[in-house]
């Protein structure tokens, strides 16, 4: 099994690169109690991490959506990343996932504590995607668990606190047997996974959700400009009802961890990974510089 620990010996921390070992934290940082940390996950291909860019504006929105600032500026943040790649001796694989987050630490229990001193880490290693580990699609379930109203929580920041439901629908399914889970919206529409954006197709347009509670994925919206850029598919966010998707010739999901990768099932209701599917997976791995085994 490759862990961080296997594959990284340094790790980025404060404008720092320390050892694993010397990466400690106080139990009462603030973060640690109320959920309110920010993270991204980006993949790096080959020593080139796609979409950086994207990922760290994401991730400097995200802080500010939870009402605070992480001081350090974009070219800061690739320059870490590249760094930490580097350092980890990362540069010849194209199985490289980067967690960066952002934390408010102090030692206060506050639940409002605006002042406190703001922390930023990176972390690079070695963690084999779908693609190198699934020879079949996935196989999905339908979970109990609903993404809320955007009043309820800001969907646009990718904020730790929003996993508690994400963890929640994967353990939901895992104990089913299922690789992951869907869930659906507070109005009862088709949502997203725990980690990742969900698409269809029916009579070859590529449908998916419209992101108004839950994250717009990076990956989701580069599926959707190859789709109509590069493969000139007719493509619709809409709403999707349960009954749309099982009556779907073709599904997948996306995301910078699973990158895009078929479904073959959804609790029961069987799909095939077609040409259409296939095209679109092959015209983002060539984008991200993924090594593809034709
Ligand atoms: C809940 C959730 N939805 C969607 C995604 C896909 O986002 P992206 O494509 O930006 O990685 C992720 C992964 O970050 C996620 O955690």
């Amino acid at each position: 099994m490759f862990t961080y620990q296997n594959s990284s010996r340094y790790i980025w921390v404060d404008g720092k690169i320390i050892s694993l070992e010397q990466a400690n934290f106080h139990v009462m940082n603030h973060s640690l109690h109320y959920g309110n940390a920010v993270f991204e996950g980006e993949r790096s291909y080959y020593g080139n991490v796609f979409a950086m860019e994207d990922h760290h504006k994401r991730l400097l929105r995200s802080a500010e959506i939870l009402g605070y600032h992480i001081p350090y500026t974009i070219e800061e943040l690739n320059k870490a990343a590249k760094d930490i790649i580097y350092v980890n001796d990362l540069t010849d694989y194209d199985d490289v996932y980067l967690r960066l987050i952002a934390w408010k630490g102090g030692i206060s229990l506050g639940i409002s504590a605006p002042s406190l001193p703001i922390h930023l880490s990176f972390i690079a290693m070695r963690w084999p995607t779908y693609r190198h580990q699934k020879r079949n699609p996935l196989r999905l379930g339908w979970t109990k668990w609903v993404r809320p109203p955007p009043n309820s929580f800001p969907h646009e920041a990718k904020a730790a606190g929003q996993y508690i439901i994400s963890s929640l629908c994967r353990e939901d399914v895992f104990k089913e047997g299922y690789d992951d889970a869907v869930m659906m919206d507070y109005r009862g529409y088709v949502a997203e996974c725990p980690g990742a954006n969900i698409f269809m197709i029916k009579n070859k347009v590529l449908y998916t959700p419209i992101a108004d509670c839950f994250l717009n994925g990076i990956t989701r919206q580069t599926v959707l400009k190859i789709a109509s850029e590069n493969i000139g598919l007719e493509c619709k966010e809409t709403v999707i009802t349960k009954e749309d998707i099982e009556s779907a010739d073709e599904i997948f999901v996306t995301g910078s961890a699973v990158e895009v990768f078929p479904v073959q099932e959804i609790s029961g209701k069987m799909f095939s990974c077609g040409k259409i599917s296939k095209d679109i997976i092959y015209s983002y791995l060539k984008l991200v510089g993924a090594n593809i085994i034709e």
